[in-house]
Order: C-alpha cells, then structure tokens, then sequence
C-alpha cells in the first residue's frame, strides 16, 4: 500500500477543487484499513467517490481511499434476494449489475454518482425510492475501538438525506460493506416526477425496471451536469421542510410554490424553486456559478476554489432566508 504525500485532490472529487492533501492512500481490504488507522496520528477522511464532498481547504491529514470490492448473493428467500456489495463498488454499476441479473429495486437509483461505501451516509434517494427501502444491514469498523460493527436498518436512523453515520456517528465508522435486500419480482414505482412522461416519449408500452432505469438515467443527464464536464456535487442544499402556515404565506403571492406534504403535517418544498425566484440560476463569478437548469446544483466551471463555492452558497443561503423566511442547509459535505 503506497501513502502518496502532499497530492491534489482536483482528480477525486467531483467538484475537481484542487485542494492538497498532505496524505492519501487507497486501502482494498479491511486489513489494509487497519495498518492506515495504526499508521496515522493526523485526521482521517474516508473517501468514496468524491461526489458529495467540497474542500474549502487543504486537508493535513490522510485521506483514505476506500477501494475494497466485490459482489455475492449471500441468500434468498421466497421473494428476495439478499445481495452484498462492498464500499468500493461503484453505485451505478452495481444497480446495472442487479438489473442484469433480476434483482430488483435499485432501478430508480441509476446514475447516482459515488460507492456503494457512502450510499447509507446520507440514505441517498431519487424518483421516489431510498436507500432505506432496500437496505437490509451493513458492516462497518469503528475507528476507536477498532472492531466490526452490524448495523440493521432500525440502528441507522434513515431520514431524508440523514442516517447515524452523518450525526451522532460523523467520522466514527468506515462502512466496508452493504446488504441489500432486493425483490424476485419486480415492483415498479413510476409516479414520481416525469418518469411517466419519459417513458411514453421513449414509445415504451411494456414497463421493465430496466426500462424505468432507461428513462430516469434521460432525465438526470438532461438536466444535470456531467461532473466530468462541469464540477458539482449535485443538490448542494437538501429541499427544505417548513410548515404549513409558512407554506400557505408564500403560496399567497408565489401560486405556484411545489409542495408535497408529508405525514407529520410539514410541507417539502423545492429548494431550487426558491433559489430561481431569488435570481441565482444561471449565475456566475468567477468560476463559481448556479447551474442554468438546475438551481439547486452548484458548479465550478474550471478553477473555482472551494470557498468560493462555499461562499456563494452562503450568499444563497441569506438571500433565500430574506426573501422567503426559509432556512436552507447545504447537503454536501464541507470540508
Ligand atoms: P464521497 O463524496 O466520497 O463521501 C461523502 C461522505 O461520505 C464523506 O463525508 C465521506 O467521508 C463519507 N464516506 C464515504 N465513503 C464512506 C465509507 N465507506 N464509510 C464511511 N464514510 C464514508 N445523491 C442522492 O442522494 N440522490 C441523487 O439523486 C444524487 N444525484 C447526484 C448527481 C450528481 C451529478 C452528483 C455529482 C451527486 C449526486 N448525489 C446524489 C450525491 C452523491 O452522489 C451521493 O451522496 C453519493 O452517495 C456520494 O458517494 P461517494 O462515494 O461519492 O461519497
Ligand atoms: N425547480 C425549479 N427551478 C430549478 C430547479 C427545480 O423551479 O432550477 C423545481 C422543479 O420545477 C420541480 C421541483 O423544483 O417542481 C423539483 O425539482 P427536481 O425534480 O429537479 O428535483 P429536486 O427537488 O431539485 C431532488 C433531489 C435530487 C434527486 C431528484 C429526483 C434533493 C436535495 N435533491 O432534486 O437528488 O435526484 O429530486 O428525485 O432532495 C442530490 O441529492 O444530489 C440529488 C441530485
């Protein structure tokens, strides 16, 4: 295992900030882990993929690459396969993977960037499905008292865009791997967003999971950037939950304000609704900027330093609270 010194960090996360760290290395097994944690007495950051990471600094510390691989069925039941993935398999090629093998599940998951590793960190969710409808348990090594720990769903506190390992557990456990529990028949969820839609413009009649996975993978693309083209962590901000007198207020002078209300009598509205009507999409300083379709992403077209993304964020952040009383929180991880 080589520990590379003072490297940039541009290449491995997909914001492409060129923050330094002072060390880093890429471990491919839990021993391997191990000698790392026994090696370092700086801080320590585990990266997956670098898609939902901004460094506003150079980092003094080792940053540990988790690389570990690997796919089994480890059992099945009647109506589910049980399959485990390690941390270092790359997301979407793991959902290809089950689709091409009938496990189903993750089809409303595809071309989430990133590992498996971090999938719980934040129980990653889109077009209507999370992580936590599929998760079955993981493994993970805690780095104090240096054993592996079983997580169950019920340990991990799942919400929106939160689990234990973003709260009470930050940077206490390396997850090395994760089972899944996914269905022998399929059970397709089509009412989100424009899936429907998509499909139909596809001339689709007979819907697969891997035609629902066809049509969501049209729609990120039409609206996302591609990291590899133009730096962003996807939504930098999670959609914010208000109640509903707040709600009704704005729906008073903005009709057409989304809403989707949930079950404890709170609205979710679209964070990136409220940043259109402050102004910001399409803005841009710099190297920093607001993507054009899609305000909730923001990007660095080339050589932004990561405090200057962080910082327009902040301008967003204020300018939303002035405008709308409603407080936005970043969902990407600042470092
Ligand atoms: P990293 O960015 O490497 O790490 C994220 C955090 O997890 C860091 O704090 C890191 O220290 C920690 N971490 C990573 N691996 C481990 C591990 N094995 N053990 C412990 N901690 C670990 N997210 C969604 O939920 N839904 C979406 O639809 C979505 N769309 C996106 C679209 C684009 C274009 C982009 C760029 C991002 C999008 N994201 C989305 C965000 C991102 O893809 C997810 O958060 C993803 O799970 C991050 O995985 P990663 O491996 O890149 O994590
Ligand atoms: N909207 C605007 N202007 C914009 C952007 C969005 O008015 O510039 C409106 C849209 O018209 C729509 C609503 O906001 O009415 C929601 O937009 P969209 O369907 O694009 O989804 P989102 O809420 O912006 C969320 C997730 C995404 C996930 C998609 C699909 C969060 C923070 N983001 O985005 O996740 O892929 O839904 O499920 O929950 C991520 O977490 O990184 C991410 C990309």
């Amino acid at each position: 295992m080589k520990i590379q010194k003072n490297i940039s960090l541009k290449p491995y996360t997909s914001f492409g900030i060129d923050a330094k760290a002072a060390f880093f290395a890429g471990f491919t097994s839990l021993t391997e882990l191990e000698e790392l944690v026994d090696y370092t007495k700086s801080p320590l950051l585990i990266l997956g993929g670098g898609s939902n990471l901004l460094f506003t600094q150079d980092f003094q510390g080792l940053i540990a690459r988790n690389e570990i691989n690997g796919i089994q069925l480890i059992k099945e039941d009647a109506n589910f396969y049980y399959i485990n993935a390690a941390a270092g398999e790359n997301w979407h090629r793991f959902v290809l993977y089950c689709l091409d093998n009938n496990y189903f599940g993750l089809e409303n998951l595809s071309l989430i960037p990133g590992n498996v590793g971090a999938s719980p960190l934040q129980n990653i969710g889109a077009y209507g499905v999370e992580i936590k409808d599929v998760f079955h348990s993981l493994e993970a090594y805690h780095l104090t008292d240096k054993t592996v720990h079983q997580f169950e769903a019920k340990d991990c506190e799942f919400g929106y865009r939160e689990s234990v390992f973003k709260n009470k557990f930050r940077n206490q456990f390396v997850i090395l791997n994760v089972t899944f529990r996914l269905r022998k028949n399929s059970d397709l969820h089509i009412a989100y967003g424009a899936i429907e839609q998509e499909l139909a413009k596809m001339h689709i009649k007979d819907i697969t999971a891997r035609s629902i996975s066809e049509a969501i993978i049209r729609i990120r693309t039409s609206k996302l950037p591609d990291p590899k083209v133009i730096g962003n962590a996807g939504s930098f901000f999670k959609n914010p939950v208000i109640s509903t007198q707040l709600f009704e207020k704005i729906q008073m002078q903005y009709p057409e304000i989304p809403g989707y209300p949930l079950q404890n009598g709170q609205i979710k509205t679209a964070a990136g609704w409220l940043i259109e009507q402050c102004g910001w999409k399409g803005y841009r300083k710099g190297d920093a900027g607001c993507y054009e379709k899609q305000a909730l992403v923001l990007v660095n077209y080339g050589k932004a330093k990561g405090a200057e993304i962080n910082e327009l964020a902040g301008s967003i952040i204020e300018s939303v609270a002035k405008k709308f009383n409603v407080q936005l929180e970043r969902e990407v991880n600042i470092i």
